[in-house]
């Protein structure tokens, strides 16, 4: 996250993308690099090798990635000449990847690329495939002595979320990693820390004067964090099944969220190093829990069907296509999670996510303690209670940040009412093409590993969720489905701010 006044280019390089033909490939990577080359980020050697099993040559995948382009590049941002320069780059390698051959095939592959279009051999290697694979392309890449680097070119490897499917399967893959790779040439993706919305954050809380001042235990009451999602499991039931929200959502993306907001500012913002520290910093201080807390302090759901005011009617989860009818997978989690640290002593921080909520929402709400009123009682009577003031963060969609305060309403009495003072980033900023991946592929190629997982981070956000996981392995769940689709989650979603005598607690409205 460099701050750079003239964005310099990324150097020569090829991108090699393992499961080249899967759909995030030709969603998001293919679309970003485009993006990246319209922005002039991108050097024109810049080569792309899809490696895959699938019975196919250049011609055929070329015209696989130009299928139904336009439903993942914004036409108003689309050149046809671009898109052709872009494509005429994209080679494709069939190559299974358990297959030691393959590698050998990949080394001549990248070195004829190489020496036709004069790139240094700089390669950047992109585990698109499902996780079972991560350790093994490491280890083949290694054995065909594709991930050693020199002072003339580097090395590096991305892969994909889910790393692990808990504590110790994270901890056996980093090893496994680490085999092959050293730290710095691994780049862990979580898409949120991409989103320009999350980036914003530290330079909301660290680049103004009067945030931080209150951003601590003395003002905060309480944070909220939502990541609330419309759709359901849309054909990945296989994958999810084995998941649920708590593995597919807290433990990256939700947790990444809040090391961001809670972190301490670094030493340094052109030190990747220093601002990881500082988010890990958060997450080895959040409280885990004891089983008894497991119970009172987190809360699960699974929705069933529903038939909506406009006809439209959901099938439960149960019911979707290759879920277990008696499936007791979570599409639903909600949290109550503390850190043991001096600035949020006492300060809660409620995380939720869901499947088939009523909207796709993330934001993140910090509520500040209630003013002293004594002088509003009059008016207190009036409006019987005064609303807190509220930091609205808005990740996505409607991008922008919002702070709610009281203002006296005009008239005679002494009337206050909730108003907004409202930032939008595309009122402001205008829309930029985006599919999330663009900064994320672009650091990666520059060497920034800030917005990159580092191994103690992903260990450290294992370890919170494990002992949750480890009780609701034992107790599986005997209420599902507990929340109809189309819903804000199941009750004990709202006892959970209300515990402790907090009635006045209640998760944002989300207008
Ligand atoms: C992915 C999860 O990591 O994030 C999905 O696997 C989820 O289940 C997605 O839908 C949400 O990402 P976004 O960027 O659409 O909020």
């Amino acid at each position: 996250m460099e701050n750079i006044d003239t964005p310099k280019k990324a150097p020569k390089s090829i991108i090699i993308i393992f499961g080249a033909g899967g759909d995030l490939t030709k969603r998001k990577l293919i679309p970003a690099l485009y993006h990246l080359m319209q922005q002039g980020l991108l050097s024109k050697h810049t080569n792309v090798v899809g490696v895959d099993r699938l019975d196919s040559d250049n011609e055929t995948y070329r015209n696989h990635l130009s299928e139904e382009i336009d439903c993942f590049i914004d036409k108003e941002f689309f050149s046809r000449d671009l898109w052709d320069q872009l494509i005429s780059k994209a080679h494709f390698m069939q190559g299974d990847f358990r297959d030691p051959e393959t590698y050998k095939n990949l080394k001549n592959f990248l070195t004829d690329i190489d020496n036709k279009t004069d790139t240094p051999d700089n390669y950047l290697f992109y585990c698109a495939t499902p996780p079972s694979f991560f350790g093994e392309i490491a280890a083949q890449l290694c054995a065909a002595g594709l991930s050693t680097e020199s002072d003339d070119y580097w090395r590096r490897l991305i892969v994909e979320k889910p790393f692990g499917r808990d504590l110790e399967t994270a901890r056996e893959l980093n090893k496994a990693l680490h085999q092959s790779f050293q730290e710095h040439q691994i780049y862990r993706i979580d898409h949120y820390l991409g989103k320009e919305t999350v980036q914003n954050i530290m330079a909301y809380r660290f680049g103004n004067g009067t945030i931080e001042p209150i951003w601590n235990h003395r003002y905060i009451d309480h944070i909220q964090i939502t990541v609330a999602e419309s759709l359901g499991v849309e054909g990945r039931a296989n994958y999810y099944e084995t998941a649920g929200a708590m593995r597919d959502m807290i433990a990256n993306h939700l947790l990444a969220l809040m090391s961001v907001i809670a972190m301490e500012p670094p030493n340094s913002f052109n030190d990747a190093d220093a601002i990881r520290d500082e988010q890990t910093k958060v997450l080895k201080a959040i409280e885990k829990f004891t089983p008894e807390q497991v119970l009172s302090c987190a809360v699960r759901g699974q929705y069933g069907g529903a038939n909506l005011d406009n006809g439209e009617s959901i099938l439960g989860y149960r019911e979707e296509e290759r879920v277990a009818p008696e499936s007791g997978t979570e599409t639903f989690v909600a949290l109550k999670l503390m850190i043991d640290s001096w600035r949020w002593s006492g300060v809660p921080f409620f995380i939720r996510t869901g499947k088939r909520m009523p909207g796709r929402y993330t934001e993140v709400v910090i509520q500040y303690k209630y003013a002293p009123s004594m002088m509003f009682h009059k008016s207190m009577d009036k409006i019987n209670h005064l609303e807190p003031n509220r930091l609205i963060i808005r990740i996505q969609p409607d991008e922008g940040i919002s702070m709610q305060f009281n203002a006296k309403k005009p008239g005679t009495i002494q009337e206050l009412s909730t108003v907004d003072m409202d930032f939008s980033y595309s009122e402001h900023f205008g829309n930029a093409p985006s599919t999330g991946y663009e900064t994320l592929i672009y650091d990666c190629l520059c060497g920034d590993a800030t917005l990159f997982k580092r191994a103690d981070n992903i260990e450290a956000s294992w370890a919170i969720v494990q002992p949750i996981l480890d009780v609701w392995q034992a107790l599986p769940a005997r209420t599902f489905p507990n929340y109809k689709a189309n819903s804000w989650g199941p009750d004990e979603a709202d006892t959970l701010l209300k515990r402790d005598g907090q009635e006045d607690r209640q998760w944002h409205q989300i207008k």
